[in-house]
């Protein structure tokens, strides 16, 4: 099979590869539909075997965009970009900032077709080191504010899948796995509100310093999906839900921030999810509130910004609980379809007041 089929397998409009000679960058920039409006997503900045696996992975990222775009009404295309982490680039900070300044003049060839913000790995120092080299990329000022949005959003997504099991968030347990920029702030929120949090994290002492201060149970990252639980919430990294983990799950609700939570083939796994009784709320929607804060809210959000973004995802994740009841489908198939409603029939109120082009 050819290794570019995955192009093809996700209906991808562009696939960029970037290679800068004098400072070594290597990234993709995937754009996947832009039916909507221009594209937009975050980058990432990871380790990965090839560039290959670089590309690949923007361009599921992408894909995923399209749908988060979509299925909370607003006016922008899925795209994703992902730059190659390697030894010298973890080592030398002066050298990653070369290749953000070079990635940067990169996103300026786009024109603004592609716009983007902070992701894994790229955060408001590295976005502040972007826009030093392009206009198109967004989330220096609103630094930490689009984790809070995100996870207002993981929360709001949480307590609609406990509401459909007949549980309440107080006193539920919840393993949040992964405690960085989103998931940090979900573990503070849901202890707030009086649910019984878990944590766990690859980086060891980041995990037990929070679970020192909010007094939740730490654990071991290899084995914290499978703990007993009400609610799993995944905001590390992606393809934690296959056919191995599903079936030791013990819990009643998934929904959280990390982006393909569903190792594919998705839609068996949502539906091996259903089958075992467990509610997906499915990452696209749950974690919507980064992308609706940065792109929705002017030139990028303000902490006055936070509640009318949690009401947006609110309003999101009750149109798809409300799907999936009235037609008996997952909430990964309702979700799906109603992406694809506004992608294909219904489009976005661009009316609506809500939304506003990346920089204006
Ligand atoms: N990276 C985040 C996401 O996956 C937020 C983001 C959205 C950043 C859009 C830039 C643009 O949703």
């Amino acid at each position: 099979m050819s290794s570019l089929a995955f192009v093809e397998e996700l209906e991808l409009e562009e696939l960029h590869l970037v290679r800068d000679r004098a400072t070594g960058l290597r990234a993709a920039v995937a754009i996947h539909d832009r039916t909507l409006g221009p594209a937009r997503g975050g980058t990432r900045l990871r380790r990965y075997d090839s560039l290959e696996a670089v590309a690949r992975d923007a361009g599921r990222l992408a894909r995923a965009m399209s749908h988060k775009f979509a299925v909370h009404g607003l006016p922008y295309g899925g795209g994703k970009a992902v730059i190659l982490q390697d030894e010298a680039g973890a080592r030398d900070r002066a050298l990653l900032e070369a290749r953000l300044r070079a990635y940067g003049e990169f996103l300026n060839r786009l024109g603004g077709e592609f716009g983007t913000g902070p992701d894994y790995g790229i955060g408001a120092a590295e976005v502040a080191v972007l826009r030093s080299a392009t206009d198109h990329a967004v989330g220096v000022h609103s630094h930490g504010l689009a984790g809070r949005a995100t996870a207002a959003g993981v929360r709001v997504a949480i307590e609609a899948g406990l509401r459909a099991q007949g549980l309440d968030l107080a006193g539920a347990r919840v393993v949040v796995q992964g405690v960085g920029a989103v998931g940090a702030h979900l573990a503070r929120d849901l202890a707030a509100r009086g649910a019984r949090v878990a944590i766990s994290d690859v980086d060891l002492e980041r995990a037990a310093a929070l679970a020192r201060e909010l007094g939740a149970d730490l654990l071991d990252p290899a084995s914290c999906l499978s703990a007993e639980a009400d609610v799993l919430a995944p905001c590390a990294t992606g393809d934690v839900l296959t056919s191995d983990s599903i079936p030791a799950l013990r819990c009643r609700v998934v929904a959280g921030a990390a982006n393909e939570q569903l190792a594919p083939p998705e839609l068996e796994q949502a539906q091996r999810l259903s089958e075992a009784g467990i509610i997906y709320i499915p990452d696209f929607v749950a974690n919507g509130g980064g992308a609706i804060l940065l792109t929705g809210c002017g030139e990028e959000g303000r902490a006055e910004d936070l509640p009318r973004t949690e009401q947006r995802v609110a309003e999101t994740v009750r149109q798809v609980c409300e799907r999936a009841a009235a037609s008996g489908c997952t909430h990964y198939e309702a979700a799906v379809a109603l992406a694809e409603q506004r992608l294909r029939v219904d489009g976005v109120d661009r009316a609506g007041g809500e939304a506003y082009p990346l920089g204006s």
